[in-house]
């Protein structure tokens, strides 16, 4: 039997009933595996290593440390909702890593995009492994591999996930959703109780906002993208669209305009706003948002967000444009 493939009898999880039973499952087949055996998982707050944090949590307790490596590259109350979620309603070890200075020091004046990922994910590798070498009698590494990266052997994944930790830290795997879909996952989550900001969360690429402040990030320019996607989201919320527009987030661009507000010139970055709807991520088309929307979307963001003066909104279907900008 080929132990990548998923079981031609595992019946697709789409109900609340039939997630309850994968979990039994699952938290036996944990306990067996693990036994009375230490667990590490890196937990980004992402569906996938939530639903498995929160999968061992229940089958193995305390034998679980998870690690939360904030990158500086996070969208606005990520790291405070892991801790939360995790740590206080949960119950989990989790070990929070403050990595930010390290990551953008790493990362400044470097404009390249595919530079700019190399150092992320690399980076992420070391941080995780020296937190990993300081805990004693770790034997399994927990992901939360799905089974689209399995199948596609991850044009997405592959840029950032805890593949090719050092050799010093040879952990067997444990991946209690690899058979998944992401439509699974979710219902999983939601069984779990998981909250749905978590569970239904919309994708967001391991780099995170380092690669929607283009070029060479400095932290006011990342800090306009994080506060302006903090908008779009809220403006989002409020409208209904969670969960019904595919992915949408802002980016902000290395050049000035000139601008006027309360009658002074200004000189300062652009927000671009971008909103794609898509069954794959292979092609996209541009959602169709209500005009009011846009609308308060430009006023608060030119009036909240410091350093930006001007919102554009990006209309380009994938292909030509990409989703991320970089
Ligand atoms: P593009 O920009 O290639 O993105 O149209 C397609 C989907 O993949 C996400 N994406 C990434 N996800 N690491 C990830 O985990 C990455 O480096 C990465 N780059 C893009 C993007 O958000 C979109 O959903």
């Amino acid at each position: 039997m080929n132990e990548n493939k998923r079981p031609e009898t595992m019946e697709r999880i789409t109900t609340p009933q039939l997630a309850e039973a994968f979990i039994a499952e699952q938290l036996a087949a944990l306990r067996e595996q693990i036994g009375d055996k230490k667990v590490l998982l890196a937990l980004s707050g992402g569906v996938d290593s939530s639903v498995v944090a929160a999968l061992l949590i229940k089958a193995v307790g305390s034998q679980l440390t998870c690690v939360h490596v904030n990158h500086g590259l996070l969208r606005k109350g990520e790291p405070e909702q892991v801790i939360r979620v995790f740590r206080e309603e949960l119950g989990a070890i989790l070990i929070y890593v403050d990595a930010v200075d390290r990551f953008l020091d790493q990362l400044a004046g470097v404009a390249d995009p595919e530079k700019k990922r190399k150092i992320i994910g690399k980076e992420f590798i070391d941080v995780f492994a020296e937190e990993a070498r300081k805990l004693d009698g770790i034997r399994f590494l927990a992901q939360g591999t799905i089974y689209p990266d399995i199948l596609e052997s991850g044009p997405v994944k592959s840029h950032h996930n805890v593949g090719g930790l050092p050799e010093d830290l040879d952990f067997e795997l444990v991946e209690p959703v690899k058979f998944l879909y992401k439509d699974e996952v979710r219902v999983v989550g939601k069984a779990l109780g998981l909250p749905d900001s978590m569970v239904y969360r919309q994708p967001f690429p391991g780099p995170g906002l380092g690669v929607r402040c283009v070029g060479a990030i400095t932290r006011d320019r990342l800090e306009a993208v994080r506060e302006s996607d903090a908008i779009l989201r809220e403006e989002f919320a409020k409208a209904g669209l969670e969960g019904k527009v595919w992915q949408y987030f802002t980016i902000v661009p290395d050049f000035k305009s000139t601008g006027i507000t309360d009658g002074l010139r200004t000189y300062d970055w652009p927000v671009v706003i971008r909103a794609v709807n898509t069954v794959d991520a292979v092609t996209a088309e541009v959602a169709e948002l209500d005009f009011g929307l846009v609308q308060r979307i430009v006023a608060r963001i030119t009036k909240e967000v410091k350093g930006v003066n001007r919102v554009l909104w990006d209309v380009t279907p994938k292909p030509s444009g990409t989703i991320e900008w970089e």
